[in-house]
């Protein structure tokens, strides 16, 4: 799988994609992620990516030609499944939807900022609009960042244990049962008895049991 992030600040992602399984998940070959600076794009010789909305307002708007420039020279280089746009507008980001993208072959993903983008950049390039809930971040790299993890990790290969990203949480909608390890006894605070039963059965019956009721209990949506 192949991301490209196209960004005004490629510096945020440092951090968050190059550490764990996502720095492991690169290594291995299995996801290139590649950023693309959008003011390097920009015919301004002070490198300004953006102006003041027609019809007057506050805020500064980022402007069509750098972006629809390096939109244009990527998907001059290969296909891509979806040209994503992060925005608290967007639909909202879930389990359902990193399942769906980490199955593709190539995304683009562009990091709103100001008070946005042109219109028309989203009319003309982008195929899917993406928040990851409702509040609103300085910007979309935060958010490009948060829906990478959760999609490279779906990524065949990247996580060792193939069962372990089926078993996550809201993968089959219900929350994840509790889990426990040494010592079976902290000040009296005992594992339950089953997990230590060696009881394969009852174990899974447990889990599968606790997973209903805490998701009963925390999320009562998730069942509906
Ligand atoms: N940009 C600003 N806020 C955002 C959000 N909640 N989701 C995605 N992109 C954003």
């Amino acid at each position: 799988m192949r991301i490209d992030i196209l960004t005004l600040f490629p510096e945020m992602f440092d951090g968050p994609l190059s550490e764990s399984i996502m720095k492991r998940a690169v290594e291995k070959g299995l996801v290139e992620i590649h950023f693309h600076d959008i003011r390097d794009y920009s015919e301004d010789k002070h490198r300004r990516v953006d102006d003041y909305p027609f019809g007057g307002g506050a805020g500064m708007v980022m402007r069509i030609e750098p972006i629809a420039r390096l939109i244009e020279e990527l998907k001059g280089q290969r296909d891509y499944d979806e040209i994503i746009y992060t925005t608290p507008d967007g639909e909202t980001f879930d389990q359902r939807l990193a399942n769906k993208l980490s199955l593709s072959g190539n995304i683009m993903i562009l990091c709103g900022h100001y008070k946005g983008i042109d219109q028309r950049v989203r009319d003309l390039y982008i195929t899917m609009e993406i928040s990851i809930g409702d509040f609103v971040l300085t910007g979309g790299e935060l958010a490009a960042a948060v829906m990478i993890d959760a999609i490279v990790r779906l990524v065949p290969g990247v996580i060792s244990d193939e069962t372990s990203a089926l078993t996550d949480s809201f993968q089959d909608n219900l929350l994840s049962p509790p889990v426990y390890t040494r010592p079976a006894d902290f000040r009296g605070h005992k594992v339950p008895d089953v997990l230590l039963s060696g009881h394969e059965k009852k174990i899974e019956e447990w889990r599968e049991q606790q997973a209903y009721e805490r998701t009963k209990k925390l999320r009562p949506d998730l069942l509906e």
